[in-house]
């Protein structure tokens, strides 16, 4: 398979551009040095230069609490970039498939799965124009596919659980959100599945996380100490109320999926078995 990679110096787009390298497809890897995609004439051209089967974005603005303050810069990377890809895909003939978010709920159903029967109605700028850019991409290519994912961890990006281990093992006091649910995913994990479906090329919505009941972050960050065998750490359990962000964040957005098992693909591993296998690494 001839692919783009977008976003491919990120968490996502690290390991999908190694999974992809390893299965033996043509991949066109653009970090966004390498290809911005908010430059709509640079997008196209790429595109039209490239000939690709596929094309996978996991370019984004993620800096959810930046995103608040700066609303503008949110919609153009999050929602006009995204749509600007899905344009040059179906004016290149290829599938695309772009990464969304859990954010694009407000999570206030507790103990509740949110599967594609539930309304989005996000909270925050960057869960807004996650959603936003989910819809344009869909108006623009009839060959999009959205996957949104949960709670991700993995070598490399920014990601809570990183942060959490490399400061446990400085010795260094936590403080951990007890009330604030999702699902922890596996980059790895996240990454073999964008590329079965990009070759699947069947469009619609897809929720992809690991498997298992889904975690608070306290929980989480329980999970990874414990994995990576570090003792006498200091948690301070906190609410979300309690630390004050510019971004709200849903209280529960755990994922699951209605599509992805009726279509015979199997569900991804425990999240906990993924967090023994990143941990031994
Ligand atoms: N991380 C999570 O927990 C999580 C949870 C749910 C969903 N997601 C979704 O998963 C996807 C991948 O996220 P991630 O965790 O891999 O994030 P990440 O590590 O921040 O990677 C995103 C990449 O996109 C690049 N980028 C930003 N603006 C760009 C632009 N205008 N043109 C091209 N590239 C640009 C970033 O480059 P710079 O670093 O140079 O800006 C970065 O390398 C995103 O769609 C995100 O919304 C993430």
């Amino acid at each position: 398979m001839r692919v783009i990679i977008t976003g491919a110096a990120g968490l996502v787009g690290s390991a999908l551009t190694q999974h992809c390298r390893a299965r033996g497809d043509e991949v066109f890897a653009f970090d966004r040095e390498g290809l911005d995609i908010t430059d709509e004439r640079a997008v196209r051209e790429t595109f039209k230069s490239l000939h690709p089967d596929a094309a996978v974005n996991c370019a984004a603005w993620t800096d959810v609490d930046s995103c608040e303050l700066d609303p503008q810069r949110a919609f153009l990377v999050n929602s006009q970039g995204v749509e600007a890809l899905a344009t040059a895909a179906r004016l290149s003939a290829a599938s695309f498939v772009t990464v969304s978010t859990d954010y694009v709920f407000d999570g206030r159903r507790e103990n509740h799965f949110y599967t594609q029967r539930d309304e989005p109605h996000p909270l925050s700028a960057y869960g807004a124009a996650k959603l936003e850019g989910e819809r344009r991409a869909q108006a623009a290519c009839a060959r999009t596919s959205v996957v949104r994912t949960g709670w991700l961890f993995g070598q490399g990006g920014k990601n809570f659980l990183a942060t959490v281990v490399e400061r446990a093992r400085r010795g260094e006091a936590l403080r951990a959100i007890s009330d604030s649910y999702g699902t922890p995913t596996y980059a790895p994990d996240l990454a073999a599945r964008l590329r079965e479906l990009a070759e699947l090329d069947l469009p619609g919505i897809y929720h992809v996380v690991n498997a298992g009941e889904g975690a608070s972050y306290e929980g989480f960050a329980r999970a990874a100490i414990e994995v990576a065998d570090i003792s006498d750490v200091r948690i301070e359990t906190v609410t979300a109320d309690a630390l004050p962000r510019p971004a709200p964040r849903p209280r529960n957005s755990r994922l699951r999926c209605l599509i992805s098992e009726a279509i015979g693909l199997r569900p991804l591993r425990d999240w906990r078995e993924a967090l023994a296998e990143f941990s031994s690494r």
